[in-house]
């Protein structure tokens, strides 16, 4: 009878403390657990059959069941303890953070070169007085043409060949359409004192024409306005916008929404107005268009003609980007290139990085 016990206990042992070595996780640990110490386990039914052993060998098999009891439970810990320590071990490796490595470190942002001048010529207009005012970029042709004296049939719609929806909507080719849809929401208050920035579309495509590209339109309605306001306004633009040596120079243009019309140069900030690459050799850039309100403009946009007058200009942003900047190719504007981006500091002073 104690023999078997003894034979019983034995075999139950090596078992258990084989199943607790091969156990791989805390599940199946569990599970050996449960097969040996659990109620019906095979330990704990040689401790409940020790009731039927002859009474002067109790206390000794009883001794004996219980030092195995304890030998297993302390292996069950024991393997757990393992368990937890490989598991640990394995999440390290994985996390290991390799001190020696260079930290990576965050760049901060900066503005696009678009944003920077555009915020500097909010910045001179508006001390100046000027509202800002918007329009939609998706135009209609008589927003976009018509109501600026450009009719279907007008040659000057070759300069702005655009993108059409349908034969009445299209990307607007320029900022003027806000000038009459500005006039219409406003007429007959005065005085009209707005800049209107935008995103503009034309079929070009070259190192100096890109089919997306910005423009500020500015227009000032008022009575008794005369081209040397117009004149005012452009050289105090200039100087701010280049340098207080800036000098402006108008030359006799078209335009089909201004009368008289001008082109407008400003002294290459470069050399000085003696001739350089920049300005080839002219020491002079055109910057934007401008000229006197067409009195059938003014009438298109609610306002009368006899009794008010009014100035107009449209300024490229790229334009004036590429000239404070030094930049030959427009197409580096919208690349999106950081090698690029970063050079162009908060401060609107271009800045490489080291
Ligand atoms: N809209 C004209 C252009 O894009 C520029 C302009 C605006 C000219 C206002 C005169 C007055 O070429």
């Amino acid at each position: 009878m104690s023999d078997e016990i003894i034979t019983r206990l034995n075999s139950a042992r090596a078992a258990a403390l084989e199943a607790v070595g091969r156990a791989a996780g805390a599940s199946e640990l569990e599970e050996v657990r449960v097969r040996f110490l659990g109620r019906s386990g095979e330990i704990t039914q040689v401790l409940r059959g020790l009731g039927q052993a002859p009474a002067d060998i109790r206390p000794e098999l009883g001794r004996r069941a219980n030092e195995v009891r304890v030998e297993v439970e302390s292996a069950l810990a024991e393997q757990a303890a393992r368990l937890r320590e490989a598991e640990l071990e394995l999440r390290l490796l994985a996390e290991r953070v390799d001190i020696t490595l260079p930290g990576t470190v965050a760049l901060p942002g900066t503005l696009h070169p678009l944003s920077l001048i555009l915020l500097e010529i909010e910045r001179i207009f508006t001390a100046m007085g000027f509202e800002m005012a918007e329009g939609p970029e998706i135009e209609t042709d008589w927003h976009n043409f018509q109501a600026l004296n450009i009719p279907r049939d007008h040659p000057a719609r070759d300069m702005q060949a655009s993108f059409y929806f349908t034969d009445d909507v299209l990307l607007r080719t320029q900022t003027s359409p806000v000038q009459i849809r500005y006039m219409l929401a406003h007429a007959p208050n005065l005085p009209v004192k707005i800049i209107a920035p935008g995103r503009v579309y034309r079929r070009d495509d070259d190192a100096t024409h890109s089919p997306v590209f910005h423009q500020v339109e500015m227009l000032v309605v008022d009575r008794g306005i005369t081209m040397g306001d117009l004149k005012g306004v452009l050289g105090v633009f200039a100087r701010e916008m280049f340098g207080r040596q800036t000098r402006v120079r108008f030359r006799p243009s078209y335009f089909p929404f201004t009368e008289p019309s001008a082109e407008v140069d400003v002294s290459c900030a470069m050399c000085g107005g003696v001739g350089c690459r920049v300005c080839k050799g002219s020491g002079w850039l055109e910057i934007l268009g401008a000229g006197m309100v067409h009195p059938q403009v003014l009438r298109n946009g609610g306002y009368d003609p006899e009794i008010v007058s009014g100035f107009a200009f449209g300024l490229g942003i790229e334009r004036v980007a590429m000239l404070r900047y030094g930049i030959g190719d427009i197409r580096l504007l919208f690349g999106g290139d950081i090698r690029f981006l970063r050079q162009f500091h908060p401060t609107g002073e271009g800045r490489v990085e080291a």
